[in-house]
């Protein structure tokens, strides 16, 4: 009997040790500004200037507006959007992670950001890991092959105002590729 509890006890441990493993690395956020620091030279491609005209960088004061208010009480809300969670889930960042993790220069203003897509840079951000993309990747980055199955994690019928829209054509509207790369 005494054997067998044993084992039990060690088959546990083993299990828990696994799923601890599993557990991805929790990165912290810094926020658009510190990206765009590298990201906008002509040089590398002006990728912070690109983001910050684009829509993303207004997800957040979207929220803000009457309208908003009204599509999120019409759908029962008590909250103003800005402060409900389902909205700003998809119109933010970091609205649903530990708090240690934001760092002071990250702002919740900036809406779907640098790093809503591309994963919290606070272990990657450095030049030396920067320039290598393996090494960024494990420290955090997220890069994507297939545009339709990441932007639709947002662009899609749970949201309030959807209209389809062919992924390409929306693309193209935010693309900030790096011109020193040939494709
Ligand atoms: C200290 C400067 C610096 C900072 C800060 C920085 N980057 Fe970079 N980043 C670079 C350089 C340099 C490259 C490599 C460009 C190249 O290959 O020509 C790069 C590459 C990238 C790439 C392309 C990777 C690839 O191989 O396709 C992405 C995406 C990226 N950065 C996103 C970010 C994001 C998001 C942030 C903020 C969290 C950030 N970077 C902060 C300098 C920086
Ligand atoms: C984290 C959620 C999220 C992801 C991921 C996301 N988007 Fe968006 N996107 C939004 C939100 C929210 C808006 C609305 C912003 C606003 O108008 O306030 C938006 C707006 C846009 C717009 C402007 C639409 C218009 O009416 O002009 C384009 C274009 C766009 N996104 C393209 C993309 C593409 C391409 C991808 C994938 C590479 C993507 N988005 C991924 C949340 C997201
Ligand atoms: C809506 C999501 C989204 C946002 C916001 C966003 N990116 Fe990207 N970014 C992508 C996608 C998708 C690609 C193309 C595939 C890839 O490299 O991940 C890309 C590509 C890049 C590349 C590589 C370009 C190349 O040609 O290799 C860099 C550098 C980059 N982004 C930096 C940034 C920076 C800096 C910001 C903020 C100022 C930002 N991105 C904001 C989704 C986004
Ligand atoms: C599943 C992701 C998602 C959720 C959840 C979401 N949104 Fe959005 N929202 C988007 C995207 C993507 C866009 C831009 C394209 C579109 O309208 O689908 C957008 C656009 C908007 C717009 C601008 C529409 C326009 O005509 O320019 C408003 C206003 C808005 N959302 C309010 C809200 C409110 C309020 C909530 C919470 C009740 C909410 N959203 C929840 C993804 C989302």
């Amino acid at each position: 009997m005494k054997k067998m509890q044993l084992f039990l006890i060690l088959l546990l441990t083993t299990a828990v040790c696994l799923f601890a493993q599993d557990e991805p690395k929790k990165h912290g956020f810094i926020g658009a500004e510190a990206c765009g620091m590298c990201h906008k030279t002509e040089k590398q491609g002006k990728q912070y200037d690109i983001w910050k005209a684009s829509k993303h960088a207004k997800a957040y004061e979207t929220l803000l507006t009457e309208e908003a208010n009204k599509i999120a009480k019409d759908l029962g809300f008590e909250t103003p959007a800005a402060k409900t969670p389902k909205c700003l889930k998809c119109h933010t960042s970091g609205s649903d992670v530990d708090q240690v993790l934001i760092g002071k220069k990250f702002k919740v203003e900036d809406g779907v950001q640098c790093e809503t897509c591309h994963g919290a840079g606070a272990d990657y951000k450095d030049m030396k890991v920067m320039k290598n993309r393996e090494e960024a990747v494990k420290n955090g980055l997220v890069i994507y092959s297939e545009l339709e199955k990441f932007c639709v994690t947002c662009h899609n019928p749970e949201s309030p105002t959807y209209i389809a829209v062919d992924v390409n054509e929306n693309w193209n509207k935010i693309k900030h590729p790096n011109p020193n790369k040939v494709k």
